[in-house]
């Protein structure tokens, strides 16, 4: 099976949230699974740099305004992965973000840069531009790729098939419709069936509605995404799909999340050598001035600071959270005023609350490994990927009750504690109360240290693994396949 992944991430080149992860490690389990895989990705400056020994596909000319694009096939540093690189300076070769000017608001020729994503995906996929590589099936991630499959879908000789992957609805690649003429798309395409989308056009909607499969990244986003609270407003187009779309939980790329061999952290530990994880505490309190006191139940947020993430909530729960005589360590970035409230909390709450703001990869795994637990309160979460690392590390992770971190935590209870499954604490409702509650809870547990060490090593024995999500996408992989094999006969 030839697989062919089409995505604008790749940890650790380029990476602004779990997509980058995905892409990091989803290529190499199916590799180890049999398959022959590739990927495709913008030439943006950290992919250009980072991909080894490329040699020249192909010229393929001016496109979408760019001036001339080429092809490059290399291998990715770390995994030697097989990847092509579409470079094309005009449109890509930009530093900071993939997505958006240093002034935070999205690149004006947005459009034509991912157009052009889609375009060089769509024709490598059907052979046009590797006479040596063509796959069986084209993956396609998020809006940033997505408009391959509408240049498949209007291009009546290609027979490959097409698999969306939604890894974050609320990010659709909306564009004005005067701009459509510049993506050299039939207008027959252009219909609320097809890429419209409320006097817009959107890239999402190409993925959910020409791909031959639609996935997400947990059973329950699947469900959720084809309600109206979580649909976005695609909500019909995605019931309008029925069992073509379904939920394949991400895994944890065991390589460069584990405990036992991390070199980063102040000592590396195991569910069996756990008491490696109160240095790591006692380290993480030191270098971020928070008071070293085993005994305050040090809560940690590594996150995007966005209304997705519901850390407004932390903000209001914070008095209680002190009251209790917690600690908080935030590391993030986004929304300005997040960021600002925050910093104000760690300002009047010296040795209390820590606030780093920025994206710091390599802390990341100290905060994680050092936090007792980590806070999770999202509105929506179509997985939620560093739960999945909490758990690892055996921080016991605190959700709110929604999409993949309902999948992949289990509440804290009688029952879930005298069956051993308990991992973490669950809140329902999206308020500070319900998180306030959750947090007592937790609070309360930590009390009671032989319980708490049971939900932490319950939690660092659970797999979450590529190897099984790379099984459920090759199972799908066949059957997208065959559906497009007799849609051809
Ligand atoms: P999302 O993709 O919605 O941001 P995920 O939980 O799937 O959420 O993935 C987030 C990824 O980004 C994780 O690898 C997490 O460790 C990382 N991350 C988020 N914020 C930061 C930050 N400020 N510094 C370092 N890593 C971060
Ligand atoms: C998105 C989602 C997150 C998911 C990640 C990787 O960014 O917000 O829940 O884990 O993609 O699939």
């Amino acid at each position: 099976m030839k697989v062919l992944h089409a995505a604008a991430e790749v940890f650790p080149l380029v990476k602004t949230g779990g997509l980058a992860d995905v892409l990091g490690a989803l290529p190499q389990a199916l590799i180890e699974e049999g398959a022959d895989v590739r990927l495709v990705l913008p030439g943006l400056p950290a992919i250009k740099e980072g991909l080894q020994n490329r040699v020249l596909v192909r010229d393929v000319g001016a496109l979408f305004g760019a001036g001339t694009v080429s092809l490059w096939l290399g291998r990715l540093g770390d995994s030697g992965i097989s990847a092509y690189m579409v470079d094309a300076p005009f449109l890509y070769q930009r530093p900071g973000n993939p997505y958006l000017s240093a002034d935070g608001s999205e690149w004006v020729d947005n459009a034509q840069r991912f157009a052009l994503l889609g375009w060089v995906s769509a024709h490598l996929a059907t052979g046009e531009l590797d006479e040596n590589w063509c796959p069986d099936v084209l993956h396609v991630h998020d809006w940033h790729a997505a408009m391959a499959c509408a240049y498949i879908a209007a291009n009546p000789a290609a027979s490959v098939a097409t698999v969306f992957t939604v890894h974050n609805l609320a990010y659709q690649g909306l564009f004005d419709l005067a701009d459509f003429r510049l993506l050299g798309l039939p207008a027959r395409l252009m219909t609320p069936t097809g890429l419209e989308f409320h006097g817009q056009f959107s890239f999402m909607k190409a993925g959910l509605t020409y791909a031959d499969r639609v996935t997400t990244v947990s059973p329950s986003y699947a469900r959720e995404m084809a309600t109206e609270e979580f649909g976005c407003g695609l909500e019909g187009v995605i019931r309008a799909r029925g069992a073509d779309v379904s939920g394949i939980l991400n895994g944890v790329d065991g390589e460069i999340w584990n405990p036992a061999t991390d070199m980063g952290l102040a000592s590396t530990y195991t569910a069996s050598t756990i008491d490696g994880k109160a240095k790591c505490k006692a380290s993480l309190q030191k270098s971020l001035g928070l008071r070293g006191d085993p005994k305050a139940l040090l809560f940690c947020v590594v996150s995007r600071l966005t209304s997705q993430k519901g850390l407004d909530l932390v903000l209001s729960a914070l008095p209680i959270l002190l009251a209790e005589g917690a600690q908080l360590a935030v590391q993030g970035n986004g929304d300005a005023k997040l960021e600002t409230a925050f910093k104000a909390a760690a300002v009047a709450n010296p040795g209390r609350i820590a606030v780093r703001l920025g994206y710091d990869e390599a802390f990341a795994h100290q905060m994680i490994a050092g936090a007792d637990a980590m806070l999770v309160p999202s509105r929506f979460e179509p997985c939620g990927l560093t739960q999945l690392y909490a758990l690892r590390y055996g921080t016991v992770p605190v959700v709110r009750r929604v999409g993949g971190l309902s999948d992949t935590v289990v509440d804290t209870n009688a029952e879930s504690l005298r069956n051993d499954q308990a991992t973490g604490f669950h809140f329902g409702p999206a308020t500070s109360e319900a998180l306030a509650h959750a947090m007592k809870e937790a609070i309360r547990i930590f009390a009671q240290p032989m319980v708490w060490r049971q939900i932490m090593i319950r939690g660092m024995t659970q797999s979450f693994s590529w190897k099984e999500a790379a099984r459920q996408y090759l199972a799908l992989y066949e059957e997208a396949a065959k559906s497009v094999k007799i849609a051809f006969k």
